[in-house]
């Protein structure tokens, strides 16, 4: 008997499924209306990107995941869950479930990476020090940073920090982790480094990861998904081929990063 042929288990999950879904999310602060009727799905284990011109509103999306930002209208999904709508207590085991490595993302600098990795094992995973730190050891090794563990944030790279900065968020064994910017203001090295890392995160792990990026080298080589946000909407989304050779001018005019074109930018 072909696999074909088996009937398929009804408590198998069909995959891919949806994991995240924005349906027409509106957000205005003040007179300014951010996001106008953004709508877009992520997939479970992808690495979907989302990329538009600075202030077009992408931070602003992602914030709507982790309850740092409450929508005006519309709703989001979370793994079959309503989430836009929960009370701040009501997110808060959201939060433990979607990760986010922010654009600026800080250690604290008394700390040793392997104490700074260990607080989440001991403030959400309530493990004694001892435990903590030795699962902070394993999560350093796969950021490739164990050899740094007993370093001071401030003695290190960018790129090394932003690494540190990743174990700490997988420490809460998240399933979908959200990253602003993380190549930004990088050396190609470790922005390649980082690349690859958010890569392995959803092949060896499994894990959603949801990218907020403009740098084409990481767009073009980890994207499995893009959505690309223009006056406050998904203006066009895809994969990364169909985004290689647009013919669409204005995605064409972002992608070449021309200055002259079809595209407005927000805020001139
Ligand atoms: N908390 C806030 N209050 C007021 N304006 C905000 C706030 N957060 C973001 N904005 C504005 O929303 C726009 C989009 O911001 P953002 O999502 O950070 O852009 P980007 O696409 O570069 O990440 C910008 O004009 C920004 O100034
Ligand atoms: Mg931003």
């Amino acid at each position: 008997m072909s696999n074909s042929d088996k009937p398929a288990k009804p408590d198998t999950p069909v995959l891919p499924d949806k994991v995240i879904e924005f349906r027409d999310i509106h957000k205005a602060f003040g007179s300014k209306k951010i996001l106008r009727g953004v709508t877009m799905s992520v997939m479970r284990g992808e690495t979907f990107f989302i990329i538009g011109t600075s202030g077009v509103g992408k931070s602003v999306t992602i914030k709507h995941l982790v309850g740092l930002l409450r929508v005006d209208s519309g709703e989001i999904h979370f793994d079959g869950q309503r989430i836009d709508n929960l009370s701040e207590k009501e997110f808060y085991p959201v939060r433990k479930r979607i990760g986010m490595v922010f654009q600026h993302a800080t250690l604290f600098d008394s700390m040793t990476l392997r104490e700074n990795v260990a607080l989440p094992f001991r403030k959400h995973r309530k493990m004694n020090k001892k435990t903590a730190l030795e699962a902070a050891t394993a999560m350093l090794e796969q950021v490739h940073m164990q050899d740094y563990s007993d370093s001071f944030p401030a003695t290190l790279s960018d790129g090394m920090r932003k690494r540190a900065a990743i174990a700490r968020t997988l420490a809460m064994e998240p399933e979908v982790v959200l990253f602003d910017e993380p190549t930004t203001g990088m050396d190609p090295v470790s922005a390649r480094r980082i690349d690859q890392l958010i890569r392995s995160l959803s092949v060896d792990l499994g894990v959603t990861s949801i990218v907020v990026s403009h740098d084409l080298e990481s767009i073009f080589s980890i994207a499995s998904s893009i959505a690309f946000l223009y006056q406050g909407q998904v203006y066009k989304s895809g994969s990364r081929a169909e985004f290689a050779s647009p013919s669409d001018a204005i995605v064409k005019q972002f992608i070449s990063g021309e200055s002259h074109g079809p595209m407005e930018t927000p805020g001139f």
